[in-house]
């Protein structure tokens, strides 16, 4: 049975182009800066994202945790919206690690309004904690990849230079959200003074992100990579992988897995009971809460994964599928028939 795997764009596996590459290339320990793709991949990231420098890490756990440490002292509080992946999904990394404090602050849009972000900037007082970061994430993973508008963003960081306060992006998906505002990467991360993005999602590379900045930032960032074990040595298979990853065509073909995602929303909408909020999707996640069909999320994931299909339960109500390149416009096709034939068996339940 042909799997069609709609968990996470994560699952992407290298084309044959990345491949290639990987295989021709001229590698050096990076440790020392002698690895010239790594070297090239960070400049160009540092070009792409509009920043004067950048470096290559292994994950983007690993380059937010470089951007916290970097940019804040232990005991020190950063500012973000509740359900950012920095605060639910990176294993308390800020905390355990950074010893920050994150002040979270609740916006269904993906992001905090200006006036949110401005009544939690602590006063200059030695009882609090002093305010030294505010993080923004786009796409936003836990709303559904949902992009937050640019104007917002500016307002924050109009606001955030106002007041001193460093903006760092996690850009995680950063490609996808420049594909759906029709803007370069270099716009939106514009809006940050430090941006995280991965190579390793839609765009198809097996390994990696970038995190870009200022000199002086990136210079401290380096030490930050190494002391958390992200000094990688022959980076060059991966760097090469991830410079093709970051082609301005590689990062266009996201349009696909856009629309994949719309088709795919607008057909699982049409399930009796399950509902789907099609405006909220902006690239290439579908949240559909099943709250009022017979299913729960675990029995239809299982039913699915029976007939070879792929979801993950985001919780007991909500199911997620995620579009890649790895699933084409005919298996979503596949996909939606499957699902149908799913509810049409259960319809006497
Ligand atoms: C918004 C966001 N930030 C950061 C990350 C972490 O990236 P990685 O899985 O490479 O550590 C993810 C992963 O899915 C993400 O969705």
């Amino acid at each position: 049975m042909k799997i069609i795997d709609l968990r996470r764009d994560t699952i992407t596996l290298p084309n044959e182009e990345m491949k290639e590459a990987a295989f021709g290339a001229h590698l050096g320990d990076s440790v020392y800066g002698e690895d010239p793709l790594q070297r090239e991949l960070e400049e160009k990231a540092a070009q792409v994202l509009g920043k004067d420098a950048a470096i290559f890490l292994p994950s983007g756990t690993m380059g937010n945790l470089v951007a916290l440490l970097t940019h804040s002292r232990r005991g020190e509080e950063v500012i973000l919206e509740e359900n950012a992946h920095i605060r639910s999904s990176e294993t308390g990394g800020a905390a355990a690690v950074a010893g920050l404090m994150l002040r979270s602050l609740s916006n269904s849009s993906g992001i905090p309004s200006q006036e949110q972000v401005n009544s939690a900037v602590r006063p200059d007082d030695i009882h609090y904690p002093r305010t030294s970061l505010i993080c923004l994430e786009t796409t936003h993973y836990r709303y559904g990849g949902i992009v937050p508008p640019l104007e917002s963003m500016a307002k924050i960081y109009e606001l955030a230079q106002a007041l001193h306060i460093t903006l760092h992006l996690d850009g995680a998906r950063l490609w996808n959200a420049a594909v759906t505002l029709g803007v370069e990467p270099s716009v939106i991360a514009g809006y940050a003074d430090s941006v995280m993005a991965s190579l390793s999602k839609g765009l198809g590379a097996p390994v990696g992100s970038v995190l870009a900045g200022s000199e002086p930032f990136i210079r401290e960032a380096c030490r930050y990579r190494k002391m958390l074990g992200g000094g990688m040595r022959q980076t060059g298979w991966l760097c090469a992988c991830g410079l093709i990853a970051m082609q301005p065509e590689n990062i266009a073909r996201l349009e696909d897995d856009h629309r994949n995602a719309r088709i795919l929303a607008e057909g699982i909408s049409l399930l009796p009971g399950v509902k789907v909020d099609v405006d909220r999707v902006h690239s290439n996640f579908v949240l559909a809460d099943i709250s009022e069909t017979p299913f729960t999320s675990g029995a239809l994931v299982k039913r699915l994964a029976e007939n070879g299909v792929l979801v993950n339960a985001v919780d007991s109500r909500v199911i997620r599928c995620v579009t890649s390149r790895e699933v084409d416009s005919e298996e979503i096709t596949i996909v939606l028939e499957t699902l149908r034939s799913i509810f049409n068996s259960c319809s006497g339940l």
